[in-house]
């Protein structure tokens, strides 16, 4: 099925920097009509900034998708602006590096917060808006789901999550005319590959590549979307033997996080 952007009401979150900003911009060059949420207000005025260097404007949605009231607030403002919501894409986020055992139930509820419960609160308040348009909704998982990487296990637990989410609701929302993709980006550099020092052996994407995969997922409607040839490959391995993927995985991380001797990484 092939969706055409051109015009569409396209909200997402994320829309600050990294891999949200990028996609702003690709979904510009496609023609839709774009509101961006985030918390930080200054960087989402820079990324209507770029935007506008194709001839679009933006609808800036300053929201944190960790309080129930703002994203309720966002959605409203955001389909009262656009007139109505085409497309919803959660791509907000935000990662943690630290070995397993010395994670903290907080650490778990600050990353869920954010990328499973925020995910879960802007679908929720999307979904009416997307119902009346027949529309898209798009969710941010991650290579993390297709291979287990050693010291991201809180982020990889949400992003299980955010997958298990998405994938349930697809076959929920079946017949009612709301498409559900799952996008499942390979390593980026971001700020959040920075804040991963576990992963700067990692090949990486840049995030106008991972945008430009996201958009043609959209467009070719793919239910689920590998945005590089390394999660695909991995994902393969990790079916077919666990532990051959385990051991594949290893080679790609910094010599001092391959074998853990005692306290953090000693
Ligand atoms: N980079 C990678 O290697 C990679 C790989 C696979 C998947 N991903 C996923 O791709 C998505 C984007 O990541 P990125 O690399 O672009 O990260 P990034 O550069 O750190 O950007 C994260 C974005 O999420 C927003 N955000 C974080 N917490 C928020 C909150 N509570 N409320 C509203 N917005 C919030 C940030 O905006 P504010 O700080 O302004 O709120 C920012 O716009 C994430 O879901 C991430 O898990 C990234």
């Amino acid at each position: 099925m092939k969706y055409d952007l051109r015009d569409k009401a396209v909200v997402l979150t994320g829309g600050s920097r990294g891999i949200g900003r990028a996609v702003a911009w690709e979904l510009a060059k496609e023609g839709a009509r774009i509101g961006i949420a985030a918390r930080d207000g200054e960087k989402l005025a820079d990324t209507a900034r770029a935007v506008s260097e194709h001839g679009s404007s933006c609808v800036l949605l300053p929201c944190d998708v960790a309080h129930d009231g703002q994203v309720r607030s966002m959605v409203d403002r955001a389909a009262e602006a656009l007139g109505g919501i085409d497309v919803f894409m959660n791509i907000a986020g935000v990662t943690l590096e630290k070995p397993l055992e010395e994670a903290t139930p907080d650490d778990y509820r600050r990353v869920m917060e954010t990328n499973l419960l925020g995910t879960v609160r802007c679908t929720c308040a999307a979904l009416p808006h997307l119902k009346q348009s027949r529309g898209l909704l798009v969710n941010i998982a991650s290579i993390i789901v297709r291979t287990p990487f050693p010291y991201l296990g809180v982020y990889a637990c949400s992003k299980w999550a955010v997958a298990a989410f998405s994938a349930t609701l697809r076959q929920e929302l079946y017949g009612t005319g709301v498409r559900v993709l799952t996008v499942f980006p390979t390593v980026v550099s971001t700020d959040m590959k920075d804040l991963e020092p576990v992963l700067a052996n990692s090949p990486a994407q840049s995030p106008q590549q991972c945008a430009r995969a996201i958009v043609q997922a959209i467009r070719r409607g793919k239910v689920e979307t590998d945005t590089a040839i390394l999660p695909k490959f991995l994902s393969a391995a990790y079916c077919l033997a666990p532990g051959l993927g385990d051991m594949i995985t290893r080679l790609f991380l910094p010599r001092e996080y391959r074998i853990r001797k005692g306290g953090a990484y000693g």
